[in-house]
This record gives structure tokens, sequence and C-alpha cells, in this order.
């Protein structure tokens, strides 16, 4: 049994802290289907961005009218909240958000520090494509091309890494779990 310098039991050393990832990426490149993989995977809570929408951004959005960042705001916000409330409970969490901006990652990571973004990456063709293939969402090319203007990559600073999408998304999990080992060797 470990001593301390009283000779008394050291208390155990506290468990590793579980992984609390943002699923970021344009829209279409596939955060929604790896983020609940990978959220079954580590047995991770899981969470949808579009979901913390306050009931305005829902309103602009359904009349078509694009969000601000001053809209942005309370939405980060409330997504911060809820990764910042599961590093604080110790449950960890998996969330999808775009995030494309860096001054959207410095909001989330002021209400949760610990976060850790995993950006998928992939070609403009390719994501289009995947996009036409999608049922059940519309997204005009517009929008996608927007998107790509809008993303900022990580930058040197921020945690994180970039996985590339081409694989399947078994393969990407299993790519991520990889990737997150070294930063919480917990990982199964
Ligand atoms: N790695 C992948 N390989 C092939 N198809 C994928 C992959 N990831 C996602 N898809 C498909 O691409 C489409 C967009 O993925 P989705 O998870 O909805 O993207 P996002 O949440 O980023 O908008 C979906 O039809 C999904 O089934
Ligand atoms: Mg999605």
């Amino acid at each position: 049994m470990a001593l301390n310098a009283e000779n008394q039991p050291a208390d155990p050393p506290p468990p590793p802290a579980k992984p609390l990832i943002v699923v970021m990426g344009v829209s279409g490149v596939g955060k929604t289907t790896v983020a609940r993989l990978l959220a079954d995977r580590l047995g991770l809570p899981y969470a949808e961005a579009d979901d913390f929408h306050p009931a305005a951004n829902i309103a602009k959005m359904t009349a078509g009218i694009p969000l601000d960042d001053q809209d942005r705001g309370p939405w980060l916000a409330a997504l911060g909240d809820w990764l910042g409330e599961c590093g604080r409970a110790g449950t960890g969490g998996v969330v999808t958000c775009s995030a494309l901006k860096r001054r959207y990652r410095d909001q989330l990571r002021a209400a949760c520090p610990d976060a850790y973004f995993l950006h998928l990456s992939g070609g403009h063709g390719l994501v289009e494509h995947r996009i036409a293939a999608r049922t059940g969402h519309f997204m005009p090319a517009s929008l996608l091309d927007s998107q790509y203007a809008l993303l900022e990559p990580l930058q040197p600073d921020e945690r994180g890494a970039v996985l590339d999408v081409g694989p399947a998304p078994h393969q990407l999990v299993e790519k991520a779990v990889a990737l997150l080992r070294p930063v919480n060797g917990d990982l199964a």
C-alpha cells in the first residue's frame, strides 16, 4: 500500500479525467455520424449543437435568415455550459459543433477549458457528394461554400487534432480513440 510522508495510507490517485470532445467541421463532413459512434464507443454522454439554440435563433433559421455572431453568443454559451458540466460531473462528453471560427472555439474553451477539438476534415467535392446522398436534410450548395470560407483551422495552441474523413465511420472512431489515448490514458 502506498504511504504518505506521515506513514499514513496515501489517498488513491484521482481517476484520469474522461475526455470532453467537440467534434467540429463543416456541415455534412460527418460530425453527427462520428460523434454518435465515438460517444457509444467510449460510453460518454452525447449532445448535438443544434439542440442548444434559443427559441429566437430557431425562429430566425426557420425564416431562412442566417445567424450572426451575436445570435451565436447564447448558443455557444449553452453548449459550453453543457460540456463544462460534463467536466465538473466527471462524466466526460461528446458534442457536435461546427466551431468553424477560432472565436467560437475560444468561447467554448472559456466554459470548458479541457475541451478537445476533433476537426473532421474533407475536401469540398467529397462532402458535397455525401450531402447529396444524405436523406432528411436539405442543404443548398452555396451554404457549403460559405462554410469553407468561414473555416479557420485549429491553431498550434489549440488542444485537438485533425481527422481526414476519407475512411469509413467505424475506422474514424478507432483513429479518434488512438488520437485521444495520449491525452486520456484510461481509454479502452
Ligand atoms: N466516414 C464516412 N464515410 C461515408 N459516409 C459518411 C461518413 N461520415 C458521414 N457520412 C455520411 O455523410 C452524410 C453527412 O454526415 P453527417 O454526420 O450528417 O454530417 P454533419 O453532422 O457534419 O452535417 C450522412 O449521410 C452520413 O451518413
Ligand atoms: Mg449533424
